[in-house]
C-alpha cells in the first residue's frame, strides 16, 4: 500500500541498532527513525556511513542510568533486534541469567514504561520461543503485559517470507497498547522464492574468497566435498555440510571467523566463500548499501549476520504501520 505522502509519518526508536536493518525494513513501510542506538563501534561505523552522523554509541544501560534524555519523549514503535546469544541453542542457554545480555530486555521494558510508545516490535532467534520450556517466552508476555502491551509472536523464515534465498527462521514479536491495534496487525502472508543463490552472484570476485592449497586443513576437505554449482556448503569445524535444498543456511555473526560457518560454493573459477555483498543480499540489503571497505571482512561478515533480513522487517513495518492508521 502507498504511503500517503500528506500524512504525518510515524516515528520509532531503533535499539540495538547494529548496521541499521531494523531501520531499512522501517523506512521501507513509512516510518520515520528518530532515535538509534548500539555500543559496537565498527557496526556503527556502518550505520554512520548509510543513514549519515546519526547513532548514539553509549552502552543502553548507561542511557536508561542517565535518566533516558537522550531519548525522544515521543514515538510511536520501539524496535529492537535485542542481542540474541543468551537465548541461542548456539549459545550457552542462561537466558535471564546471564547477567551482561539476558538482562537487556529489561532495558526495553522500562523504555516502554517510560516513553509509552504505542507499538513494540522485538526480533530474535527461533529458540526464544522455546527457551526454558517456554519460561523465557512467558516471562517476556508478563513483562510487556506489565508494561501495558499485549502480543502476538511468529517464527518466519527468510525464504518464505522475503524472497531471499536464505533459511533463516526468527521470532517476530509485535505488541500494542490498545486491544484493537492488536487485532488489527496479521503477519504477512508467505510468498513464493522466486530468487535463487546462484542468481545473486557477483561476476567478478577477488582471490582472497577463493580457497587453494595453502589452506593446507581445510582445502583437501573442500575439494573433495564442494561437488555441485548448485549447492551451497559450510564448514562446520571438521566436517563440510552441504545444503540439501538449495538455499543458503542462515549467516551467522561468526561467519568469517577462522573459516567456522561461512557459506561456501563452487564457481567457474573454483571453490569460494561468499563475499560480503553476496551476503548482504541474501539479506535482501539494497545494492546501494555501503559496506565501509576500511573494515575487515571479518568485521563485515559479523554485521551481516547479525542483521536481519530487510524485506521481511518490510512487510512486518507495513503491517504495524496498517494497524496503528486504521
Ligand atoms: C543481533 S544485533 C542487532 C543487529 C541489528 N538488528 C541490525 O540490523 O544490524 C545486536 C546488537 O546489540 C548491540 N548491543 C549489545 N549490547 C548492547 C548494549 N548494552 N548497549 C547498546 N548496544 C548493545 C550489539 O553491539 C549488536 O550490534
Amino acid at each position: 500500500m502507498p504511503v500517503n505522502s500528506n500524512k504525518k509519518k510515524l516515528t520509532f526508536i531503533d535499539l540495538f541498532a547494529g548496521i541499521g536493518g531494523i531501520r531499512l525494513g522501517f523506512e521501507s513501510a513509512g516510518f520515520e527513525s528518530v532515535f538509534a542506538n548500539d555500543f559496537d563501534p565498527k557496526a556503527s561505523e556502518t550505520y554512520k556511513a548509510n543513514f549519515g552522523d546519526s547513532i548514539d554509541t553509549s552502552n543502553i544501560k548507561d542511557v536508561i542510568k542517565d535518566g533516558m534524555g537522550k531519548i525522544p519523549k515521543k514515538f510511536d514503535v520501539l524496535a529492537a533486534g535485542f542481542p540474541c546469544q543468551p537465548f541461542s541453542i548456539a549459545g550457552h542457554r542462561l537466558g535471564f541469567a546471564d547477567k551482561e545480555r539476558g538482562n537487556l530486555l529489561f532495558a526495553v521494558i522500562e523504555i516502554l514504561r517510560t516513553r509509552k510508545p504505542k507499538a513494540v516490535f522485538l526480533e530474535n532467534v527461533k529458540n526464544l520461543q522455546k527457551h526454558d520450556d517456554e519460561k523465557t517466552y512467558k516471562r517476556i508476555e508478563e513483562e510487556m503485559r506489565g508494561a501495558g502491551y499485549t502480543i502476538k509472536a511468529e517464527v518466519l523464515n527468510s525464504m518464505h517470507y522475503g524472497n531471499v534465498p536464505q533459511a533463516r527462521e526468527r521470532i517476530y514479536i509485535v505488541g500494542f497498547q490498545t486491544p484493537r491495534a492488536l487485532m488489527k496487525f496479521h503477519f504477512p502472508e508467505s510468498q513464493l522464492l522466486t530468487k535463487s543463490v546462484l542468481g545473486l552472484l557477483e561476476k567478478s570476485v577477488d582471490e582472497r574468497f577463493y580457497y587453494n592449497e595453502e589452506d593446507e586443513f581445510i582445502y583437501p576437505k573442500l575439494k573433495k566435498d564442494v561437488k555441485s554449482r548448485e549447492r551451497v556448503y559450510q564448514y562446520r569445524r571438521i566436517y563440510v555440510r552441504e545444503n540439501k535444498n538449495g538455499v543458503c543456511p542462515t549467516l551467522t555473526a561468526s561467519m568469517g571467523m577462522g573459516g567456522h560457518n561461512v557459506p561456501i560454493i563452487k564457481d567457474h573459477k573454483g571453490i569460494r566463500k561468499l563475499t560480503m555483498r553476496e551476503c548482504a543480499r541474501l539479506q535482501g540489503f539494497p545494492e546501494s548499501f555501503i559496506l565501509p571497505s576500511h573494515l575487515s571482512d571479518t568485521s563485515i561478515y559479523k554485521q551481516i549476520g547479525n542483521s536481519v533480513t530487510v524485506p521481511v522487517i518490510a512487510k512486518i513495518a507495513e503491517n504495524i504501520r496498517v494497524a496503528l492508521e486504521s
